[in-house]
């Protein structure tokens, strides 16, 4: 063989090669192509989850409200790891059916009467759709301009359709405000607490002489307060901030007055406090009260105290001009805040919240960290406006709500809830075995059965118990009374006559057995009231048990405790030294009476804490260090000394 023709057969060789190979390469496209294509199906599959969505949410009526399920029941059906290889579609909506819908709380039924409502709509989980596959982070106006921008003009069209003064628009020439959404009322009336905080420090170092002085020292000179009915996200927020809360007494409506606001503060600034938030309730959670804004915005103002409002539940309302009623006063609040996300059909979460002063949040939140910096520094960073960094694109389903629906649909559903409560209402006023112990507002209304306490709870866990709606206790000073919220866009009159047959029937029931065990004449309204006996022999469940009924009375007792056998006040002061400077407070505050304000009610007890940690409280002696205080036994138990003994 030649050298030529061996250089010929080496060159075919190769070529046959690069053949082998750019014919593998081809198969390998092709492999993926059917891939991209079994894929394209699959995603196909995936959009019939929007069929899955359309059947469960106008189904909800024939499903059970409130699970039939125990803690641990889902462990025993899902693998202990996760999958290695992928799996079917299919077989992951097997499991949606059969192991996660049957341990949930179906919210949208309009058997639903627990808490207050956590509505969803359909151009709500469009948009929120479009918002997730968008997915971009509007930290700064840079790092999503439409993030930020949309969420200015949304915020201030809400603002304009639920009334609130100009003050709070981002576009509006004599505003310093705007407003911003946030995951959750708690989380803004923390904000609002840490920038009051902030103001208040930073007023207090300028005016002393004393500029060096500790923040922390002046942090323990700071008292807030809220109305004796508010939620316990103001607790919470004393707890993180340690600015002490003093909850203060309402009148016979639950109602914060101006009067009882006033005496507080005199009296706490002559025991060494410094006022410096009030947060009040527009629509409590426990029997939807409210507190007078029209006499408390003008001591707030006086007394140079941040008015925070909480209209997490009643905002919505606000939609409606009729429903304003509660409105008066607005204009003194430095924040107010309210969910979308409860009654506005726009589905968890979204929080408004707005400030008259954006500078006040600036500069309690403002970093600068160079990667962050961009060249529109004029724009709006809502990073400075917030804890947290990062930011959903939250604004796209409210703005889907507010423009598919329209200001007037949104109107008539709110109305349509209220129509909704008022027939239920007309319908347990007219049963003699039923009370109504507080005025209905908008779509809440609280009743109890006049047998007392005992009789109550009974038919509470009875209509738990049944499944067929969800309903939960509160407290009015120490009665147990029920709540019913109306709230699913799609409750009708015979959705609400259903409800009410069910409850009288239970409630005859109920009445009819403890009738057997006792004497008649027992069942009246004044003797049955707060049996204790009956109530420990109906002490039934451990979610509707005692503690329930006595949380009632520790409300009651946490604005005692504040307003009540307060230790004496020094000399009365002039008004001049209202805002007393550093070295005039005392270096301590009265002691008896810090102790006395730090007594946080709803924290949870230590075996309460213990048991959700999955340890015992067995045998473990008592401490008397433990126990000074609620706050501080929950936050300063000593573990490492005294390790307790676990499951
Ligand atoms: C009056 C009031 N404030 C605050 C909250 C807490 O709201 P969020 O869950 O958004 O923190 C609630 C909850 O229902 C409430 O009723």
């Amino acid at each position: 063989m030649t050298e030529t023709q061996d250089t010929q057969i080496q060159e075919k060789v190769a070529l046959l090669k690069q053949l082998e190979e750019a014919n593998r390469e081809v198969q390998k496209y092709r492999q993926q192509f059917l891939k991209k294509e079994q894929e394209a199906e699959a995603y196909r599959q995936k959009l019939e989850m929007v069929d899955f969505i359309q059947q469960y949410l106008t189904q909800i009526r024939e499903r059970r409200v409130v699970p039939d399920v125990q803690p641990g029941f889902m462990r025993p059906l899902l693998p202990s790891s996760a999958p290695y290889e992928s799996e079917d579609w299919s077989s992951i909506m097997k499991d949606v059916e059969n192991i996660i819908l049957p341990g949930v709380v179906h919210w949208q039924s309009p058997h639903m009467h627990a808490y207050f409502p956590a509505l969803t709509s359909w151009p709500s989980l469009l948009g929120d759709m479009l918002a997730d596959a968008i997915n971009c982070l509007g930290f700064t106006w840079a790092s999503s301009p439409a993030c930020t921008e949309l969420e200015m003009c949304v915020l201030d069209w809400l603002c304009k359709a639920l009334g609130l003064p100009d003050h709070y628009l981002h576009h509006h020439p004599q505003s310093s405000g705007g407003g911003i959404l946030q995951s959750t009322v708690s989380e803004c009336t923390l904000v609002a607490l840490l920038a009051a905080r902030k103001d208040r420090i930073l007023q207090m170092k300028s005016e002393c002489t004393h500029a060096d002085t500790d923040e922390s020292v002046l942090n323990s000179r700071l008292i807030a307060y809220a109305s004796d009915q508010a939620h316990s996200s103001v607790e919470k927020a004393g707890l993180i901030t340690l600015v002490k809360i003093r909850f203060l007494e309402t009148d016979e409506a639950f109602s914060l007055r101006g009067e009882t606001l006033q005496h507080a503060i005199e009296e706490d600034r002559r025991r060494g406090f410094v006022p410096v938030m009030l947060c009040a309730t527009l629509g409590s959670t426990g029997v939807c009260s409210f507190d007078r804004l029209d006499e408390l915005g003008p001591v707030c103002e006086r007394e140079g105290l941040w008015l925070h409002v909480d209209a997490a539940y009643a905002g919505s309302a606000l939609l409606c001009p009729e429903l304003r009623y509660f409105l008066n006063g607005i204009e003194f609040a430095d924040s107010f805040v309210f969910n979308p996300s409860k009654w506005m059909m726009v589905h968890f979460d979204c929080t408004a919240f707005w400030v008259k002063n954006k500078m006040k949040l600036q500069q309690t939140f403002t970093v600068d960290p160079l990667y962050l910096r961009h060249e529109n520094s004029d724009a709006t960073d809502f990073m400075h406006w917030q804890i947290s960094l990062s930011r959903r694109f939250r604004s796209l389903k409210l703005w889907f709500v507010m423009r598919s629906f329209g200001l007037k649909n949104l109107q008539d559903h709110i109305r349509h809830s209220v129509e909704m409560a008022k027939l239920f209402e007309s319908l347990v006023r007219n049963d003699t075995n039923f009370q109504i112990p507080a005025q209905r507002h908008l779509g809440l209304v609280v009743f109890c059965l006049r047998a007392g306490n005992g009789a109550t709870q009974e038919l509470l866990r009875k209509l738990t118990k049944s499944g067929q709606m969800f309903l939960i206790p509160a407290a009015i000073g120490n009665k147990l009374i029920i709540r019913f919220a109306v709230t699913s866009q799609f409750t009708s009159a015979p959705d609400i006559q259903r409800d009410w047959s069910l409850i009288r029937q239970t409630a005859r029931e109920v009445l009819r057995s403890c009738a057997l065990t006792r004497q008649p004449s027992v069942i009246s309204d004044e003797s049955c009231e707060e049996n204790e006996d009956e109530l420990s022999r109906m002490r039934l469940e451990p979610m509707i048990d005692e503690r329930l009924v006595r949380q009632g009375q520790r409300r009651a007792t946490r604005s005692l405790s504040c307003s009540a056998e307060l230790p004496p006040a020094r000399a009365e002061r002039t008004p001049l030294q209202r805002d007393a400077p550093l070295e005039q407070i005392p270096e301590r505050p009265e002691h008896r009476a810090q102790k006395r304000l730090l007594k946080f009610h709803s924290v949870p007890s230590l075996s309460q804490v213990w048991a959700q940690c999955g340890m015992q409280q067995l045998y473990q002696p008592f401490r008397r260090g433990w126990v000074t205080s609620r706050a501080s036994c929950f936050n300063c138990f000593p573990l490492e000394t005294s390790p307790l003994p676990t499951k």
